[in-house]
Formats: structure tokens, C-alpha cells, sequence
């Protein structure tokens, strides 16, 4: 067995090895996320699981020539959650059910917070020390249980738990170039808060588009912070957004390798056991994150906000501190 820097010494080019599992590597998002992971250089050990279609999707991505080898898990395989995870890097978790038109975010927690409670338990055992990136919804429930089951296992390390809120982030990147005539690829908006509906906040205040008319700026903050609705409805009961939230997760997870990689100066946001709101009985909250070799390196402050701004942050801050409770009471159930 090579170390790390055996290997990396051996290699033409310059190869991270990672070990990256996906649970719920079969579904909507699973699929393609697992797709743009088998082409991300960083990772050479991706480990797919899921109730069913993980074995078919590892197979097809196999035959992809970049430097990761990938291996379907089952339940019905011997331990195969427990193989899927052990000593992993790195673990996205799109396990759960979508939403359908009508529903809510919070209207999936009755079925994902018990899926993503045991992936949380069984990663707790088998992968101690990995980053635990949190897809399923709703995120802001979902993350607090996540951290309940490792407190309850003795390994929670808050540096090492994310929820992805990177499709808030890119969805407000489009969303402002086609309100205001620009490149996508060159606009950047801070979005804080949490992942769903009023408790996402776009500052709008921060980009140089500060100055758009009130109505043009009130639709914007309202289509990012229900842009998946669009989604949703068009899908028309088929679920929700799965390929733009693919290339988000991947986004995201390549930040968080970056990071354990040594690269520098590495900044996602993300929804993370957090110290600005604490105070507020808040315990977790998206802002700018700098991402290290531990994981969170350092968590930013939102930065100057407008008066607007102020009011959008109180009212998320009430539905965001109800999503959290609700988590961490399904949890210490
Ligand atoms: P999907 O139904 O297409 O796929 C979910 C997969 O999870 C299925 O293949 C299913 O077999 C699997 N699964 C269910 N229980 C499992 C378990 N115990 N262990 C392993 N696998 C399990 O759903 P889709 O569209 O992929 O969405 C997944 C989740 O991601 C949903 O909760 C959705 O709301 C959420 N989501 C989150 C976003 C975000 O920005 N964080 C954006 C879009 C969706």
C-alpha cells in the first residue's frame, strides 16, 4: 500500500487520492453527481451506495479512463453500507425522497430524517474522521441530526459537516446575468442563511448590481430564494432539480477537497455548525466558509447588509432556528 505522498511522488500528474462514497448514488442527483466525481482528479476511490441501481451505475462509470477506481455498494451485500463508508474521505449524502408540486422543503422531513439519521449512524462507525456533506432535504433539519447522531457516537468534529447550499450560490449567479445583461460565469452573490424558501438571502447589496430598481431587485431575492420551485413544476411530479444540483454538489465537493489537499484560500459558503448567531440560539447558519486540511477552516461574518437586508435576515433567523430545533428533537428521540 502507497502513502499519500509515495503516491503522489510515483504519479505523472499531480493526483489527490481521495475516497469519496455517494449514498443514494442511484437517484436524480445521485447519478450525474457520481458522473462529474469520476471525472474529478482529486478522487481515485469513488464508492457509490444506494437501495438500489448503485452496482449498475458503478459499472457504467468504470469504464471512464481517469484515475478512480468505482465500486457499487448494496444493502443486501454483506456490510455493504459499512464497506461503502470505511475509512472514507468524504461522504455526499442525495439519500432520501424529492419534492413533488405543493410541497415543501420541510414536507420531506417525515420520510428523509429517519434516511439520513442511519446513513449519519452507519457513517459515524465506519468513517469517523470524514467531511459529511448533506444534500438531502430539508438541509436545515437534516444537518443538525446529522451532528446529534455524531455527538451521540463521540465523533463530531464540527470542522467536518456541511450542508450544500452551493445551489443557492449558482442558481443567484444566473438568476442576476439575466436580470442584468452579464456573464454568468463572472457574477458572484453571497447567499446566507439556510436552504429553503425565506431562510436563503441573497445580498444583493454586496454585488455591484446594489443599485437594480426595488420591484426588479424584490423578484430576484424571491426567484433565488424559490428558483427550485421552477424546477419542481416543470418536472410535474417527476422531482426536483437533479442536474443542477449535481454540478452544485460536485462544485462543492471539489472545495472541500481542495481544502484537505493544502490548497489555499479555498471559500464556498455553506450551511455549518456556526458562531455567528449563536446567540440567537442559532446553531447553524450558511455563510462564507474557508476551507483547510481539517475541513472548516474559518467561518466568515455575512458582511454589511442593507436595511432590507436586515429584515430578511430576522425572519429567516425565526424559521431557521424552528428547522433546527425540529432536527435535533427528532434526533434525542
Ligand atoms: P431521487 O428519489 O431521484 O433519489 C434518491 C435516491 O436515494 C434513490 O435512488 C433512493 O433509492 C435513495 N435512497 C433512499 N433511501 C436510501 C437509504 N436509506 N440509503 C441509500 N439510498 C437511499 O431523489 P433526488 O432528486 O436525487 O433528491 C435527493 C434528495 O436531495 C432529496 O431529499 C431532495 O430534496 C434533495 N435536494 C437537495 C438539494 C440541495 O440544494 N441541497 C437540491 C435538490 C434536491
Amino acid at each position: 500500500m502507497f502513502s499519500r505522498v509515495a503516491r503522489r511522488a510515483f504519479s505523472t500528474t499531480k493526483v489527490n487520492p481521495y475516497k469519496v462514497t455517494v449514498l443514494g448514488a442511484g437517484g436524480g442527483i445521485g447519478q450525474p453527481l457520481s458522473l462529474l466525481l469520476k471525472l474529478n482528479h482529486k478522487v481515485t476511490d469513488l464508492r457509490l451506495y444506494d437501495l438500489k441501481g448503485a452496482a449498475g451505475v458503478a459499472a457504467d462509470l468504470s469504464h471512464i479512463p481517469t484515475n478512480s477506481v468505482v465500486k457499487g455498494f448494496t444493502p443486501d451485500q454483506d456490510k455493504g453500507l459499512h464497506k461503502a463508508l470505511e475509512n472514507t474521505d468524504v461522504v455526499l449524502i442525495p439519500a432520501g425522497v424529492p419534492r413533488k408540486p405543493g410541497m415543501t422543503r420541510d414536507d420531506l422531513f417525515a420520510i428523509n430524517a429517519g434516511i439520513v439519521r442511519d446513513l449519519a449512524a452507519a457513517a459515524a462507525e465506519a468513517a469517523p474522521n470524514a467531511a459529511i456533506l448533506v444534500i438531502s432535504n430539508p438541509v436545515n433539519s437534516t444537518v443538525p441530526i446529522v451532528a446529534e447522531v455524531l455527538k451521540s457516537k463521540g465523533v463530531y468534529d464540527p470542522h467536518k459537516l456541511f450542508g450544500v447550499t452551493t445551489l443557492d450560490t449558482i442558481r443567484a449567479s444566473r438568476f442576476i446575468s439575466e436580470v442584468a445583461n452579464t456573464d454568468p460565469t463572472q457574477e458572484k452573490v453571497n447567499v446566507v442563511g439556510g436552504h429553503s424558501g425565506i431562510t436563503i438571502i441573497p445580498l444583493i447589496s454586496q454585488t455591484k448590481h446594489k443599485n437594480l430598481p426595488k420591484d426588479k431587485k424584490d423578484a430576484l431575492i424571491h426567484r433565488i430564494q424559490f428558483g427550485g420551485d421552477e424546477v419542481v413544476q416543470a418536472k410535474n411530479g417527476a422531482g426536483s432539480a437533479t442536474l443542477s444540483m449535481a454540478q452544485a454538489g460536485a462544485k462543492f465537493a471539489n472545495a472541500v477537497l481542495a481544502g484537505l489537499a493544502g490548497e489555499r484560500e479555498v471559500i464556498e459558503n455553506s450551511y455549518v455548525d456556526s458562531p455567528l448567531y449563536k446567540s440567537d440560539g442559532i446553531e447553524f447558519f450558511a455563510s462564507p466558509v474557508t476551507l483547510g486540511v481539517n475541513g472548516v477552516e474559518k467561518i466568515h461574518s455575512i458582511g454589511d447588509i442593507s436595511s432590507e437586508e436586515e429584515e430578511l435576515l430576522a425572519k429567516c433567523k425565526e424559521t431557521l432556528k424552528k428547522n433546527i430545533e425540529k432536527g435535533v428533537a427528532f434526533a434525542k428521540k
